[in-house]
């Protein structure tokens, strides 16, 4: 069959699916101390739903699947989506974002299930500051989740994700190049995007992956490796031979030109881009009864509409009414 392909020559190979839009933490750079009006039950998508799209699109060529949130851990049953999924020939690599607060719970049926590479989301090692960005005192509770997951040879390499923020991440990166340098765990910075239900974002507020890897090779000396074109982290090794660490630099060094991702929310609406003002509803037409042609069809529209690129910085640039936690990151 055709590959999905947008209006731009890009190929999309990688669905990011958010399989709730409810999340257990509070983290300032995404929702609201008090939460969101969570989404009705049956306007989420079912497992069997969630299946269907993504046969659909695996059938053109969408072979990554990341399963995201809210935080995906806290939908009932997840375990058995994952088994549905790991079970579809097209799924080449099924992986899922995670703030890691059940995972002490959950590693051992996730890896039986079939998931395949873990993102835990941290941003302090330090319980009280921990506590002060997710606004829960969780720190132990995820620490112990990824120590379950680590014992987990299926799992490996694992992924943190430190969401960079200015006038905050400075004093974590110590910690952070230890962990990388000690652990078996991969570090990763990711800039602060314009997705934060406060809209509180400022240009000002993105520590820049350039300065950050500034700081840290001036800690233990960093060399650059080779990075896959689609790949968006750019990952360093300390020169010294102990770990890596990566940077996610959407603000400062934009990646749109590689992307071959789109988005599926919690209620079935196909995102084309984080920051898509528009989306396209494919809920309805899956409970309408639409067949798998007229499905494709629909996504081959929309994707063919596929931002070029995002507009960050730039005058009149338009924050998405959606939050990072109702996209799925
Ligand atoms: N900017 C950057 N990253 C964000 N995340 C959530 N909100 C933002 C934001 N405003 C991250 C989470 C998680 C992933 C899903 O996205 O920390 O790692
Ligand atoms: Fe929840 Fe992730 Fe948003 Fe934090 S960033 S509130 S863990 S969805």
């Amino acid at each position: 069959m055709e590959p999905l392909r947008d209006g731009h020559g890009r190929l999309i190979g990688d669905l990011r699916v958010s399989v709730t839009d409810r999340c257990n933490f509070r983290c300032q750079y995404c929702m609201p101390a008090e939460g969101l009006p969570w989404l009705e039950r049956s306007e989420v998508l079912s497992f069997e739903e969630i299946t269907r799209l993504v046969e659909v699109v695996g059938e053109m060529g969408v072979h990554d699947v990341r399963l995201t949130g809210g935080e995906p851990l806290v939908r009932r049953d997840f375990p058995r989506l994952v088994s549905m999924l790991a079970a579809l020939p097209s799924v080449h690599d099924l992986s899922v974002t995670t703030n890691g607060f059940l995972l002490e719970r959950d590693a051992e049926a996730l890896v039986a299930a079939g998931m395949g590479r873990f993102n835990v989301s941290l941003d302090s090692l330090q319980r009280d500051r921990f506590f002060q960005l997710a606004r829960r005192d969780a720190l132990p509770q995820v620490l112990r989740g990824l120590e379950r997951l680590a014992e987990f040879p299926e799992a490996q390499p694992i992924k943190i994700n430190a969401v960079a923020i200015r006038g905050f991440t400075e004093e974590e990166v110590p910690a952070f190049v230890e962990l990388a340098r000690q652990s078996p765990y991969e570090v990763r910075f990711i800039e602060f995007m314009p997705l934060d239900a406060d809209h509180g974002w400022r240009s000002e507020s993105v520590l820049t992956g350039g300065e950050l890897r500034e700081l840290i090779d001036a800690l233990h000396p960093l060399e650059e490796i080779e990075r896959e074109p689609s790949a968006t982290a750019r990952v360093y090794r300390f020169a010294d031979g102990h770990g890596r660490i990566g940077f996610i630099n959407p603000v400062s060094e934009p990646f749109c030109a590689d992307c071959n991702r789109i988005r599926l929310t919690a209620d079935g609406r196909l995102r084309t881009c984080l920051f898509s003002l528009n989306e396209t509803d494919l809920r309805g037409p899956l409970r309408d009864g639409a067949s798998d042609v007229e499905l494709e069809q629909i996504i081959r529209d929309a994707v063919w509409r596929k931002e070029l690129k995002h507009h960050i910085g730039e005058p009149g640039f338009i924050q998405p009414e959606r939050t990072m936690s109702a996209i799925g990151g």
